[in-house]
């Protein structure tokens, strides 16, 4: 029997993120033979009671805490996985770097950019392996399109678009959660979904110089919220309400380092889109299209081939990570395999005491571009885009 070292756990926020990270952990050992340690649950905290009794209970942590610094105090804790609300990250991961923990911490890191600023600086000085949560850049058919662009098939790169559009506040009735709030969630969707799509092209067509965008808010009120709920709970008509403190929809043109140019467009109170975080390269021998709702296709279009049009490669087991999951062709995997090659990946550089990518240098990436874009947001006018941390 193989004896391996182990990774010592402690979760913070048992929500979705928090519940799908912990799966990750569990799985790992069962679909990555090659991996090089074990993942051992340690720590559980929680603000809600019967969330830490379902950890223990259901998911096998042998210690919960309502108090997260019990986390940080625990000298049995290697990782420190960060799936609380926005605002919370930065007291949290900054506590866990300073304590000499390595930190994987759910995007965007912080609420607003001068938290992630912060995080960074101090994981940074502490040198610990930093990982965050831009888990769409493990679809097997991202993957595919990245050695694409990379290998040339598309040629140059002319131009991007990404979205990130949303059903989640598309209701009026849904309840005011943490995420309309700004003391909170930080900024609305240009925190929360949106730094996905900026991230994706960042991974697939680089930096990004300057940008021009705005930003609206088109439910301005929404129902309160109830104990231990969702944030795709709903309201009754009557209900008491509260101001929506942040932006559901921001809007974007930018210029890639390289001159390609680009569109982004994020809402989370659209009606239709579902979950569509997608995007589209052009280049100058080819182009692709992806859409998270159809995560296990990618539309290719090569013009060595233009007489074919667009055709539509499904995933399977010739493609990175997908055999680890489900062996063949088209036979589809999931949302949450996306967090398990992503929790595989950020512990292999745990134990291999090593940088992550993505980490919190990629994370200031992107809050990078999103400091232009509210300053644009602002203006009404292009804004250039200045890295706030030293690479
Ligand atoms: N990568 C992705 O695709 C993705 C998807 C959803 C959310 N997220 C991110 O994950 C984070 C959590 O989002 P979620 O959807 O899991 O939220 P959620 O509301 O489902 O869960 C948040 C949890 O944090 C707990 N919490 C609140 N205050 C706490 C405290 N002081 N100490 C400990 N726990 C506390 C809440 O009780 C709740 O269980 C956010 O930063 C969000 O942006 C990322």
């Amino acid at each position: 029997m193989t004896s391996r070292p182990r990774i010592r756990i402690g979760v913070i926020g048992f929500g979705w993120m928090g519940q799908a990270h912990t799966r990750s952990y569990l799985r790992i050992p069962t679909l990555f033979p090659e991996r090089s340690y074990d993942p051992e649950l340690v720590m559980i905290s929680d603000a809600s009671a019967e969330r830490i009794e379902q950890a223990v209970e259901s998911f096998g942590f042998p210690h919960g805490s309502l108090d997260w610094n019990d986390v940080i105090a625990n000298d049995d804790i290697d990782v420190v996985c960060i799936c609380a609300p926005n605002m919370l990250h930065e007291p949290i991961a900054v506590a866990a770097a300073e304590a000499g923990k390595h930190v994987f911490c759910e995007k965007p890191v912080g609420g607003v950019p001068a938290q992630t600023v912060r995080i960074e600086a101090a994981s940074r000085a502490a040198g610990v392996t930093t990982g965050v949560g831009y888990n769409y850049r493990w679809a097997p058919m991202v993957q595919y399109a990245k050695q694409l662009i990379e290998a040339g098939e598309l040629g140059e790169i002319t131009n991007y678009r990404g979205r990130f559009f949303s059903m989640y506040g598309a209701d009026p009735m849904g309840l005011l959660s943490w995420r309309f709030m700004l003391g909170e969630a930080g900024h609305g969707v240009s925190t929360d979904i949106l730094s996905h799509s900026v991230d994706l092209a960042h991974m697939l067509v680089g930096g990004i110089e300057r940008v021009v965008g705005t930003g609206h808010t088109f439910i301005p009120e929404r129902p309160l919220p109830k104990p231990g709920g969702t944030h795709y709970d709903r309201g009754e008509p009557g209900d008491p309400t509260g101001a929506v403190e942040n932006e559901d929809y921001f809007g974007a043109m930018v210029v890639f380092d390289s001159g390609a140019r680009g569109v982004f467009e994020s809402s989370r109170s659209i009606v239709g889109p579902e979950s569509q975080c997608a995007f589209e390269v052009y280049g100058t021998k080819g182009s692709l299209k992806w859409n998270l709702e159809t995560m296990n296709e990618l539309q290719l279009f090569l013009s060595s081939d233009a007489a074919r049009g667009y055709t539509t490669v499904y995933a399977g087991d010739r493609y990175p990570y997908h055999g680890h999951f489900v062996p063949g062709d088209a036979n589809a995997i999931g949302y949450e395999d996306l967090k398990v090659i992503e929790d595989f990946e950020f512990l292999s550089s745990v134990a291999a005491d090593r940088q992550h990518q993505p980490g919190f240098a990629e994370a200031i990436d992107y809050v990078s571009v999103q400091d232009a874009l509210l300053r644009s947001w602002e203006s009404e006018k292009w804004e250039t885009v200045s890295r706030l941390a030293p690479r």
